[in-house]
């Protein structure tokens, strides 16, 4: 399976740390974060990997880099996004790389302590359809979260004020080539983007979405300064990078 890491956007909640460079090239402990994601797809048994990026430091991601050889991949492509239109818009470039098979999907901000290799297996067995990780979370109401009924996931609901469980939908996504076909029927939410929930509802609703639980912590470095400390501590107190 070939893998995907999301690394756009605008990372303006870093600001003013992002501002003359883009948040995934900021240090965890003592890796650039997008290190992290790509390892975890590596660790994984992923080594094609295509990395979407935009904005005007996407030279900084090659020099950094460069063929992926060092970082244990067969094969690492880049593709552009123009502008800042939301995470399924950064997968939907994905579509020539992903060559009608099934692609696993991460955030290029997403920090994991463990191996994701199992529910790979689980996604391979799958015979179509979807998968996403959920964690447990203290503020779900900062993420995509889960609806359950009698134990049924029915739908997720993106950064819900109310939250209907104390649940997160992690930045690790599974998806059959059907995803694209997804993609090019989605509006635009009110924030202007393409949102990945809306993506995830629409396999719930064909009935083809799974899910399981992350194991070991999971953190999203780039969504505010305390969790860019907090994903070096938790990284250096594991040693997760060493895994
Ligand atoms: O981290 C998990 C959460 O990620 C999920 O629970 C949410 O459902 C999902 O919407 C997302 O929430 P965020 O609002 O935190 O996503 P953010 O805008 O921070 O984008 C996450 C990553 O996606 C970012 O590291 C780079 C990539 N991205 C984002 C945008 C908006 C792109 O590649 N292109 C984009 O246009």
């Amino acid at each position: 399976m070939k893998g995907v890491v999301l690394a756009g956007g605008l990372g303006k909640r870093l600001y003013p740390l992002t501002k003359v460079t883009n948040k995934h090239l900021l240090p965890v402990y003592n890796k650039p974060m997008i290190f992290y994601p790509i390892e975890t797809l590596v660790r994984a048994g992923i080594i094609e990997v295509l990395l979407v990026t935009g904005g005007e430091n996407a030279g900084d991601f090659l020099r950094l880099l460069g063929n992926g050889k060092e970082l244990g991949l067969k094969e690492l492509n880049y593709a552009y996004q123009e502008g800042h239109g939301g995470i399924a818009e950064a997968l939907g470039l994905a579509e020539d790389f992903a060559d009608k098979g099934k692609v696993v999907v991460i955030l290029g901000d997403n920090v994991i302590e463990k191996n994701i290799f199992r529910h790979v297996v689980a996604f391979k067995q799958q015979p179509s359809g979807a998968r996403i990780l959920l964690k447990k979370v203290s503020h779900p109401e900062h993420f995509g979260v889960p609806v359950f009924d009698n134990g049924r996931l029915v739908a997720i609901e993106e950064k819900p004020k109310k939250p209907q469980s104390d649940l997160a939908v992690t930045g690790i996504y599974m998806y059959d080539s059907h995803v694209f076909n997804i993609i090019k029927t989605l509006e635009r939410s009110d924030r202007g983007e393409l949102e990945i929930s809306d993506v995830n509802n629409s396999y719930i609703k064909e009935g083809t979405m799974t899910h399981d639980f992350l194991d070991g912590w999971w953190i999203d470095a780039g969504s505010s300064p305390d969790n860019l400390i907090l994903a070096s501590q938790w990284v250096k107190e594991t040693g997760a990078n060493n895994l």
